[in-house]
């Protein structure tokens, strides 16, 4: 008796060890014989361009965001429209909206001369946002790397993928599940709109029609509102800018938690964190109370989210313009 099922529990153990063989993972020392400065050179292309302007941190990190989920982190996003390809920049959630892209641009410009045809441009997205992190004052994290990038990108996948701002809270977490993403992630990951801006077309839903009756949405404190009013008119004003978390704009912090407790968070899809779900709201509470659990998670979630179907191995292709797919193979 015991022989068969030893012999049996042994097969599993090898075919269950037999994918590890013939499979590439993602793992932080990737780079390390060559291009072992990638990760300084990234950083330091990063800080300068968050001294010129502090807003970049968030933009860097929503690049990343609208990159995984999007066929996976692939570098689709960066990619911009030529032969057959029509690009992601065009889709409903990154026009005059997704910026950094110059920023990538330069990463990639230092990191070509210093180790040429090496570096993807899905990983230095992935290791700008860390940093972006970083610079802003969130948490830190090791970053697998290994990624590489994609021969084509996806307006479709952009237009349906990425949740919209006045998505209902079953619609976003049905997107994020598609990415391989649950509850917590959705709630710790949100918290990144503790930096950055929104353009008044993205919440003004909330301010004068929420449900098409003719009222603004009653979970946006209504002094909040009042205040928003002025620079996000009934019509007119599509790209004001306002801060997503109102209290500490640049900080990444947990105000925007507790911005949402006091219903002023900016977008409906925030708000609804706090305000549809049981399960959200106390995640929302506990990290509105727990800056450490709070950071710790987001950079769970974050390179989580870094994980979602990478190029491996002989797949995809490491780009020399992040802008363009390579055209000599
Ligand atoms: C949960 C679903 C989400 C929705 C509906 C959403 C929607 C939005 C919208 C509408 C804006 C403002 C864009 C504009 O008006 O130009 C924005 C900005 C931003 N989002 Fe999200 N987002 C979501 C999740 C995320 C995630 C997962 C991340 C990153 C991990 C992220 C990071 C950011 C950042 C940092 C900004 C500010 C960008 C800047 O200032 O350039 N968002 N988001
Ligand atoms: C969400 O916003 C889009 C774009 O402004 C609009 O076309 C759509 O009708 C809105 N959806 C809902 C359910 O309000
Ligand atoms: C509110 O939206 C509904 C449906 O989109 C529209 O029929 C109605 O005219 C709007 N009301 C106001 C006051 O704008």
């Amino acid at each position: 008796m015991a022989f068969p099922r030893n012999s049996l529990a042994g097969f599993t153990l090898v075919l269950a060890l037999l994918p590890l063989c013939f499979s590439h993972y993602l793992y932080p020392q990737f780079y390390h014989h060559s291009c072992p400065r990638v990760e300084e050179i990234v950083k330091s292309v990063v800080a300068k361009a968050v001294a010129k302007e502090a807003r970049m941190a968030a933009s860097l990190i929503r690049l990343h965001f609208h990159d995984c989920f999007v066929k996976g982190c692939d570098g689709s996003v960066l990619l911009d429209s030529s032969g057959s390809i029509i690009s992601e920049k065009g889709s409903n959630p990154n026009r005059n909206s997704a910026r950094g892209f110059d920023v990538i641009d330069d990463i990639k410009t230092a990191l070509e001369k210093e180790c040429p045809e090496t570096v993807s441009c899905a990983d230095i997205l992935t290791l700008a946002a860390r940093d972006s992190s970083i610079l802003a004052g969130g948490p830190e994290w090791e970053v697998p790397l290994g990624r590489r990038d994609s021969r084509g990108a996806s307006l479709s996948g952009s237009n349906n993928n990425i949740p919209a701002p006045n998505n209902t809270l079953p619609t976003i977490i049905t997107k994020f599940k598609l990415a391989g993403l649950n509850l917590v992630d959705l709630v710790a990951l949100s918290g990144s709109h503790t930096i950055g801006f929104s353009r008044c077309t993205s919440f003004r839903q909330r301010l004068y029609n929420q449900s098409g009756n003719g009222a603004p949405d009653l979970t946006l404190d209504q002094s909040y509102a009042a205040q928003l009013r002025p620079n996000c008119p009934r019509s007119g004003g599509d790209q004001n800018l306002f801060p997503l978390d109102f209290v500490t704009p640049a900080k990444f912090d947990n105000l925007y938690f507790k911005n949402l407790i006091a219903y002023k968070g900016l977008l409906s899809s925030d708000q609804v964190l706090f305000t549809k779900s049981e399960q959200t709201m106390q995640l929302v509470k506990l990290y509105a109370h727990n800056l450490e659990l709070f950071f710790q998670q987001f950079a769970k979630s974050m390179v989580k989210m870094g994980n979602i179907s990478p190029l491996t191995g002989k797949r995809g292709e490491i780009r020399k313009n992040c802008r363009r797919v390579n055209t000599n193979n």
